[in-house]
């Protein structure tokens, strides 16, 4: 049974781990649904490991909604969250309620992310009152990774562990289920996640907080540009697939592939009776 924002709240409570991972097209989607992960995300790192950009700032609500769409149909009883790229939520509330609107309406998703603390608190207040379910997302925030001088751990002081409290107390405040911690240390992550009452998932955010996300083709093998600190890979498909690849080139190339088994044929006595009507004709 699909879970609610209620489910994960209990599961804070319990002291249950949340399972969370990207994703981000229908057969991936088909595969997490059977695996029972609690949440997905169609993180706008789709981006990066999917379009092969060099961060996230090109992606567009269009590729957004259409990768949102895919993980819909392929994980129908799964909680899934949309990600806000770039812009689509910065400019005004008015931006940020209609595009979240969008998720809602053209993928229907069950809840929103979006980058930022105290600074887009206004926006989250204004999806949290049109009836959406925010989650936000501080640390390492990707698509301002230029203000923050890359890819880089966040909270490293005492004093930016201070603003990462308040902006992720400010998120609960203004309505949101949930926060995302990218990239800091498990001390600063033991603290958001004490401190807040809402689930507190981790990225990179240590071992103390309420759950865990990955990128799926980080913890696949498949995404081989970089690797983040904070990644484990559970699987090498990259070289399965390099092998798969290189199999099936030096079959065709050997004519060991086709076989007969995966050929069709016609039916009885229709390639003689072919043979005489190209004997017949022209061609
Ligand atoms: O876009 C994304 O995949 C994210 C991750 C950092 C979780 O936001």
């Amino acid at each position: 049974m699909k879970k609610s924002v209620l489910n994960f709240a209990g599961m804070k409570k319990r002291g249950e781990k949340i399972t969370y991972l990207t994703c981000y097209d229908y057969p991936m989607a088909c595969l997490c649904e059977k695996a029972g992960f609690d949440m997905l995300l169609v993180g706008d790192s789709l981006g990066m490991v999917v379009y092969g950009y060099q961060g996230t700032n090109p992606v567009t609500m269009e590729q957004m909604i259409v990768h949102s769409q895919a993980v819909r149909r392929g994980a129908p009883n799964t909680f899934i969250i949309g990600d806000m790229p770039f812009l689509s939520y910065q400019k005004s509330v008015e931006d940020a309620v209609y595009n979240a609107g969008r998720f809602y309406k053209e993928a229907e998703v069950d809840a929103i992310k979006l980058e930022g603390g105290l600074r887009i608190i206004k926006q989250i207040e204004g999806i949290v009152d049109a009836g959406m379910s925010v989650m936000g997302h501080i640390g390492l925030t990707p698509q301002s990774s230029g203000q923050l001088g890359g890819f880089k751990a966040q909270g490293l002081t005492a004093e930016s562990a201070m603003e990462l409290i308040e902006d992720a107390l400010a998120i609960e405040k203004a309505g949101a289920f949930a926060v995302l911690l990218e990239a800091v240390s498990p001390e600063v992550g033991k603290i958001i996640a004490e401190k807040c009452q809402v689930p507190v998932l981790g990225i990179g955010g240590g071992m103390y907080v309420d759950g865990q996300i990955l990128i799926v083709s980080d913890m696949l093998g498949m995404f081989q540009a970089f690797t983040p600190k904070f990644v484990k890979k559970y699987a090498n498909l990259s070289e399965i697939i390099a092998k798969a690849f290189s199999d099936y080139i030096e079959e065709v190339r050997t004519e060991k592939f086709p076989q007969e088994k995966h050929c069709y044929r016609m039916r009885e006595g229709e390639p003689e009776k072919l043979k005489a009507l190209l004997e017949k004709s022209h061609i």
